[in-house]
């Protein structure tokens, strides 16, 4: 069956078609980061994020060199894992890159298949399919190796009824803290070094089947002082968005350069999640401590109702909540979207997440990127890194 990928930006339209999509992916299955102290993190996500306690491996069940604490909300799950021994290479990881993402799962129909046909087509392994089981069933997992030490870990789990994975229990806490309304992700961008962008770009097509759905030249995204390159790769059915950034020359150094040299390498940037009513859950995210960047200037709001043009007769939020919140709109020829940006959520200046609601636009908001850069700046210049 043939689908049809369009390009926004440049209103192309690329056919793929059934035979290219070796790789079918059901959607992102849970995203793992390797972390100093995954109790203390599994409690901000909660306490910050709205996440709920989903399951748990640890001494307790076994485990003997680590500890995991597996959260939930809508359909996003993420994994906080800490290692328990000094010579873990989980605590080289966070040693080396501080907290961050280690891998990004993806939901798959057949793991051993989607393991063979991307290292037929040249991807590094991480792990050979390995079949975990338990009295729920078993779950057949096998990884790959993307972009720095960044996994793509493929998960098949149709013959598995349990909670999350065979060797964790279910997490019952005392202490559950609402969700604030995050449904699932919507993208996730990864930082790439110099003139790196097109080698994953061609990886991603090459092994995994991806499309290249939106380019975003230095021209488009760059302020007085910084630039970056951002290319958007898809999968077949549009589930999976990674956008891949790589510095570009400006007069000072670049958001990505500093993500760069203060993750040590290439690695997950921001996770986008969706949400259905943004000034719910930012309002809940701000006054749970949340820390967003700074709203962009009086000017940007003033603009608004010419940028959206024919999709402000759709609008239903009040832009003066929206500036309020620091909330920020972008339109394209389908309709519009809200988005807002978190400060790094660890103590170096490298992941952060999105909060992202869709009106129809499916782009990423490059009409944002110039104040959101802006943005960003201010806080580079606060920490000297500018
Ligand atoms: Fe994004």
């Amino acid at each position: 069956m043939s689908k049809v990928v369009k390009n926004v930006e440049y209103g192309l339209e690329k056919i793929f078609d059934g035979a290219q999509d070796f790789l079918p992916l059901l959607g992102t299955d849970y995203v793992e980061f390797y972390v100093g102290n995954a109790k203390q993190a599994a409690h901000f996500y909660k306490t910050a994020f709205g996440f709920q306690s989903l399951a748990y491996a640890g001494l307790e069940t076994g485990m003997k060199d680590r500890v995991s604490y597996v959260l939930k909300q809508g359909k996003i799950r993420l994994v906080l894992t800490t290692a328990l021994t000094s010579e873990s290479p989980i605590g080289e990881h966070v040693k080396k890159h501080g907290d961050g993402v280690k891998i990004v799962a993806l939901w798959v129909e057949d793991a051993r298949s989607a393991y063979e046909e991307t290292i037929k087509r040249g991807a590094k392994s991480y792990q050979e399919p390995t079949v975990s089981s338990d009295e729920h069933g078993e779950v057949v997992t096998a990884g790959i190796y993307t972009y720095g030490e960044t996994v793509h870990l493929f998960v098949e789990r149709k013959n598995y009824s349990g909670e999350f994975l065979p060797g964790f229990v279910s997490w019952e806490s005392d202490y559950n803290p609402s969700a604030v309304g995050l449904k699932f992700i919507d993208h996730m961008v990864g930082n790439v070094g110099w003139g790196e962008m097109n080698t994953w770009v061609k990886w991603y097509e090459d092994v995994m089947g991806f499309v290249n759905f939106l380019s975003f030249d230095d021209k488009q995204i760059h302020t007085e002082y910084s630039a970056l390159m951002s290319k958007v790769m898809s999968n077949g059915n549009g589930r999976i968005k990674f956008p891949i950034n790589e510095p570009a020359e400006g007069k000072k150094r670049s958001q990505i350069e500093e993500y760069l040299d203060f993750y040590e390498g290439p690695g997950v940037q921001h996770i986008a999640v969706a949400t259905d009513d943004i000034i719910a859950t930012v309002s809940q995210l701000k006054a749970r401590g949340v820390e967003f960047l700074s709203a962009p200037p009086q000017a940007y709001y003033d603009e608004i109702p010419a940028r959206l043009g024919v999709h402000m007769d759709m609008m239903k939020e009040d832009i003066k909540e929206l500036q309020k919140l620091s909330i920020m709109i972008d339109a394209d020829e389908e309709g519009y979207l809200l988005q807002i940006f978190t400060k790094p959520v660890e103590d170096r200046p490298t992941l952060f997440f999105e909060i992202i609601q869709r009106m129809g636009a499916k782009g990423f908001g490059a009409g944002n990127f110039k104040a959101l850069f802006e943005s960003i700046e201010r806080e580079q210049a606060k920490r000297g890194t500018l």
